[in-house]
């Protein structure tokens, strides 16, 4: 425990989720499972450490989660909440409480947090004009308007962050703002807003964040001194809303605190909560202490879009409010992508845990093991069912689960389970695997101290290849004959093998490494990272069984092809870019239309052309031509009897040397492809729409 030795407690966070939307792999590869697996080697480090995490419910995604549903907020938090607690709990996720934001503890704190600083006059007040939708009659914060990015021109940026970037934005600085409620162009409007003066603390921020050169991750670092470089500017920690934790000031009736002044705050919320629950005390964990020394490490577990938040924005409120620890590290994700596409919930594309839980009963160790092997913790990563079946097959199976099984089985054929060679205590006697072991230890510490936790996995996978080796080497299922005492003695190294490896599995394979000590006959709790392994003479084995299966072809292809018509479904519905719409017009100009219904009767390329068909409709008031640019999607043959609508009194137009009677109104998708809008019953010819 080198750097982190230091500390008597750790307090260990995990990003809460939005509660507006079930969790997928990429949720846990960022901040979920690296941090589990931190905090399972803390407590077998016999560290104090409260592990923290909750539902972030409040906010723009929630609130536009619910209008999406035509349902409440408070119906969309319950459902998320409960569904995202219990698939963590049943994958394993080791949270001494998972608290949600929408209880009373946390509404008090946050506000107690934004009194303190109000009265210590931190705040800046200012009116300022905001974009308001006329339509919806509404501010537009964060997440209610869109536009391009001014750093990376991104379209697709919100009014507080760019996805792509991760630059942290305020509306105005988007480029053409739109909005998502009406999809309109907003208006500015006057308002007055409570903001925390970022550049005011920026020589403070920047020692701060200088100070951790070297102990952070270079992407979180990087990030930190490019946004310190372009200059912080004062952020609104107040929202128009309607949704939220009200501000607690007299003159600011109906306004909401912003939901990352809150959300971070409910990691404080809930490490009281939990205090509660269990009488502990919360400040011990959380605020400052007498003496430095004593001082909780607090850690924050987060995916890359996260990293302003809390390297910024939470540690300046905490230093404004000046009675609280900053964080000692945010060792913050990429992103993981998912069959060479990224994850997205609104095209529905995703391995969903709570999908996964079902299909794959008690396998949650295989995922926990894929994902951990490839976590993006330098840069963005992917998961593929195909690469899932190869890592369970070629690592899980043939490596670690063959090892444990082939010990096991010699052990009971040839001893009966029992582990005895007549000395008191029975110990590891090979020098060679000894001084492994001993490398071993040093840099799987080393590795889960540094958060390389892809490379701390695999230094154990190497724990188990190498006992496969010793195995062959050794062959006691031929020496047990010519050479019965070197047999049994090199049975008892596997063995001893196999206790490290359950030892070491436990931070990330936690159900197989407690399978492994229920073979070993071990009671867990004795074990931890530092006690030695010995095995008392006639101790008994208890029977085997298999750790792991083979994932059959079957089962990745009905993955794949589910993951492909789950794409085909949403393909439809994918998050088009709005059209603005246009300026309203009078009934009378609409009026003005003579729009039909009629029948295309013939239909032929025009000479020359790519685009252009030259038709024949019957208007149900005369046949006349018209030309029409839909060549690229239909061919002439297949729309002969189409119905269709058409604009009969638009002025004749030459096109190509062809009179042009008229247009035939088309509906044109967001990839240009145009689609007849015909009547849906069999009218007459001529039938008026309006
Ligand atoms: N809900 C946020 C997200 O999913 C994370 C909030 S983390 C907290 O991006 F610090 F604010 F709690
Ligand atoms: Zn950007």
């Amino acid at each position: 425990m080198s750097q982190l030795n230091k500390f008597k407690r750790y307090t260990i966070t995990s990003a809460l989720p939005y509660a507006n939307g079930p969790l997928h792999i990429g949720h846990l590869a960022g901040a979920y499972l690296p941090a589990d697996i931190f905090v399972r080697y803390l407590r077998l480090k016999k560290k104090e450490v409260v592990y923290i995490c909750g539902s972030d419910e409040h906010g723009a995604a929630i609130t536009i989660k619910a209008k999406k549903e035509n349902t409440t907020p408070q119906a969309i938090i319950d459902k998320y909440h409960n569904q995202i607690k219990s698939s963590f709990e049943e994958f394993g996720i080791a949270f001494d409480i998972y608290h949600r934001t929408s209880s009373a503890i946390h509404h008090d704190l946050s506000q107690e947090f934004f009194l303190n600083l109000y009265e210590k006059d931190e705040f800046i007040e200012k009116f300022s004009e905001q974009y308001y939708d006329e339509d919806y009659q509404q501010f537009l914060a964060d997440r209610y308007i869109v536009g391009t990015c001014p750093n990376c021109h991104n379209e697709n940026a919100y009014g507080d962050q760019c996805e792509r970037c991760g630059s942290s934005l305020n509306p105005t600085d988007l480029i053409n703002p739109i909005s998502t409620l009406s999809g309109k162009p907003p208006v500015l409007r006057p308002t007055k807003h409570w903001y925390l003066p970022l550049d005011k603390y920026q020589p403070w921020l920047e020692q701060w964040i200088d100070e951790k050169e070297g102990s952070w991750k270079v992407n979180v670092f990087g990030q930190c001194k490019s946004w310190l470089k372009s200059g912080l500017q004062p952020r609104s920690m107040t929202r128009d809303l309607d949704w939220g934790i009200d501000v607690p000031l007299e003159e600011a009736k109906g306004k909401k605190l912003y939901v990352w002044m809150d959300a971070p705050i409910g990691y404080i919320s809930a490490t009281k909560q939990w205090a509660i629950d269990k009488g502990k005390d919360w400040k011990l964990y959380w605020k400052k202490q007498e003496k430095e020394a004593d001082d909780a490490c607090l850690i924050h577990f987060i995916g890359k879009d996260n990293i302003v938040f809390h390297c910024i924005i939470f540690p300046a409120i905490l230093h404004a409010h000046g009675e609280y620890i900053l964080p000692q590290n945010v060792p913050a994700n990429e992103f993981l992508n998912l069959e060479g596409d990224k994850l997205s919930t609104s095209r529905n594309h995703a391995v969903w845990l709570h999908e996964y839980l079902k299909e794959f009963p008690g396998k949650q160790d295989e995922l926990r093991y894929v994902l951990t092997s490839i976590l993006p913790e330098t840069s963005d990563s992917e998961f593929t069912w195909k690469d899932y079946q190869a890592r369970v097959n070629n690592e899980l199976v043939a490596i670690l689960g063959n090892f444990v099984n082939r010990v096991m089985i010699l052990m009971h054929k040839f001893y009966d389970g029992k582990i005895e060679n007549g000395s008191a205590q029975i110990k590891l006697t090979d020098g060679y695997l000894n001084d492994e072991l001993g490398i071993f230890y040093d840099s799987l510490e080393s590795n889960l101290e540094t958060y390389r936790f892809r490379q701390a996995l695999q230094s154990v996978m190497d724990i188990a290849r190498l006992g496969n080796r010793y195995l062959t080497e050794k062959e006691p299922w031929k020496t047990i004959k010519t050479d019965p005492a070197d047999a049994k003695d090199a049975l008892h190294n596997c063995l001893f093998i196999i206790g490290h490896l359950a030892v070491c599995l436990q931070p990330f394979l936690p159900a197989t490494a407690k399978k492994i000590f229920g073979m070993l006959n071990w009671p867990v709790n004795d074990i931890t990272f530092d006690s030695g392994i010995v095995f008392a003479n006639g101790h008994r084995l208890n029977p085997s069984s298999l750790l792991f299966e083979k994932v059959e072809d079957e089962i990745i292809e009905k993955q794949i092809q589910k993951l492909h018509d789950k794409k085909q479904e949403t393909a439809a519905v994918e998050e088009t870019p709005i059209t603005p719409a246009k300026e309203n017009i009078d009934y009378e100009s609409f009026a003005k239309m003579d729009i039909r219904t009629g029948t295309i009767l013939t239909a032929e390329k025009v000479a020359k052309t790519k685009k252009l068909l030259k038709l024949t409709i019957d208007t149900g008031i005369d046949q006349r031509t018209v030309v029409s640019g839909i060549a690229e999607f239909y061919e002439s043959e297949a729309i002969i009897g189409q119905k269709v609508s058409i604009l009969v009194n638009l002025e004749p137009r030459e096109i190509k040397g062809i009179i042009s009677q008229g247009m035939i109104l088309m509906a044109e998708d967001t990839a240009g492809k145009l689609s007849f809008v015909s009547p849906v019953d069999d009218l007459h010819n001529g039938s008026v729409v309006r």
